[in-house]
């Protein structure tokens, strides 16, 4: 099958390509124009190494210099704790294999959730390969942590507790601050995948007691292939090994030479999103909240995840009996000319997995109940007129698909 490459996001650009109504946020966003245009002159008028000293190469580093601020005020850390990887996974690896080499003296125990994402659960099951103890805590029906079953779990040689802030299939936002309590009272290290939060709620290392943050451009409207570790450095100075060897960039904790036009656009990205959270926010929840009801209104349907806490953006919904890999093709594949509508059944970063959601089945879904559920995650680029089309064509597609199997 040929896999076509152009469409056309903003309805009535460009007829000649398929529209597309896109409700996958929480896998990518697209780069905001003010985000390119920023990027842009590092590609070319001045594509510089950072680490050159002429001039050229200076106005490069004071690029960096500058985005390393924009990161750092959007989580109220210094610029000297913040280190850019090449996005969450990175380091989220750098924080766990860091942590644990060397901190391995006080304990080799390491408490995490059974619902953070594969970055997280993969990372951590190889910590497990090299002799370290893993507890992977189960979350109640909705979701969340049974918090005296943390208080419970964490033991006098464990290292780090990592606990997501917001989930990326159901948008269910833990409560960390209290979690980083529990943990430093017994010694150990908190750190958060807030990949899905940062830019999107405040988000406060001091406030929410962070110890290590994860944090990833392509999810706020920056590039992909860019993300930022913060390694908390004043109250506690905490000193990891580096995974990647060579030049000493990054404070010696990432060696290479900088993505200037990435860590650019990380910068300004979280520079936008500071700027525009609240008004993104009070959108976003109205469509999201608009589109949830009306899907609620079909026979059989359900929400995953607490309703409350839970963030503006996503709604994970179960449309009984309705297998979600049939109404994803279906709601891509329309046989008329209507817009393809992109949605999800799961992290994009499992997603060629034919298991069910690991999140879902965390939240005590029967293994054919978590088949049947969809995630529809909002932006900032999100129209209420796409929701209304959605919200039809989605209603239409259920109930042929529920036929269908009769
Ligand atoms: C919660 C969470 N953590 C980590 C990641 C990985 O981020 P990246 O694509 O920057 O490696 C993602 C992206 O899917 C995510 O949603």
């Amino acid at each position: 099958m040929e896999i076509q490459t152009n469409y056309s996001i903003v309805t009535g650009t460009e007829p000649s390509f398929p529209e597309v109504i896109y409700l996958d946020n929480n896998a990518t966003t697209p780069v905001d124009p003010r985000v390119l245009k920023t990027m842009l002159p590092y590609f070319s008028e001045n594509f510089a190494n950072a680490a050159s000293t002429h001039r050229f190469g200076l106005a490069a580093h004071e690029a960096v210099k500058k985005a390393r601020q924009q990161v750092a005020d959007l989580i109220g850390a210094d610029t000297h704790e913040i280190i850019f990887t090449s996005g969450a996974t990175e380091a989220i690896n750098l924080a766990i294999k860091g942590v644990a080499e060397a901190y391995s003296h006080k304990g080799t125990h390491i408490l995490t959730v059974s619902t953070e994402h594969s970055a997280v659960l993969d990372t951590c099951r190889y910590m497990e390969t090299k002799g370290f103890e893993v507890t992977y805590l189960p979350v109640q029906p909705d979701g969340l942590l049974d918090f005296e079953l943390v208080k419970a779990s964490i033991r006098p040689d464990t290292i780090l507790v990592s606990v997501m802030h917001v989930n990326n299939e159901t948008g269910v936002i833990q409560p960390i601050q209290e979690i980083a309590y529990l943990a430093h009272e017994k010694g150990a290290l908190f750190m958060s995948d807030c990949t899905q939060s940062v830019g999107k709620i405040p988000v406060n290392v001091d406030n929410l007691g962070i110890d290590l943050l994860c944090c990833s451009a392509h999810k706020i409207y920056g590039p992909k292939g860019i993300g930022a570790l913060f390694v908390r450095q004043r109250k506690n100075r905490i000193k990891i090994p580096a995974l990647i060897h060579g030049g000493g960039h990054e404070r010696g904790l990432r060696s290479g030479t900088l993505n200037v036009p990435g860590i650019v656009g990380l910068g300004k990205a979280c520079e936008l999103a500071q700027l525009e959270m609240a008004e993104n926010e009070k959108k976003i929840r109205e469509m999201r909240d608009y589109l949830e009801t009306e899907l609620l209104k079909i026979e059989g349907t359900w929400i995953n995840g607490h309703r409350e806490k839970r963030l503006y953006n996503v709604t994970n919904i179960g449309f009984e009996g309705v297998d979600s890999e049939a109404l994803i093709m279906g709601l891509s594949n329309p046989e008329d000319d209507s817009p393809i509508i992109t949605v999800s059944n799961g992290s994009a970063c499992t997603a060629a997995s034919i298991e069910p959601s690991h999140v879902l089945i965390g939240m005590k879904l029967t293994e054919y109940r978590a088949f049947n559920c969809i995630r529809f995650s909002f932006g900032k680029n999100s129209k209420q007129n796409e929701i209304n089309l959605s919200s039809k064509k989605i209603k239409e597609k259920t109930i042929g698909l529920r036929n269908f199997n009769q």
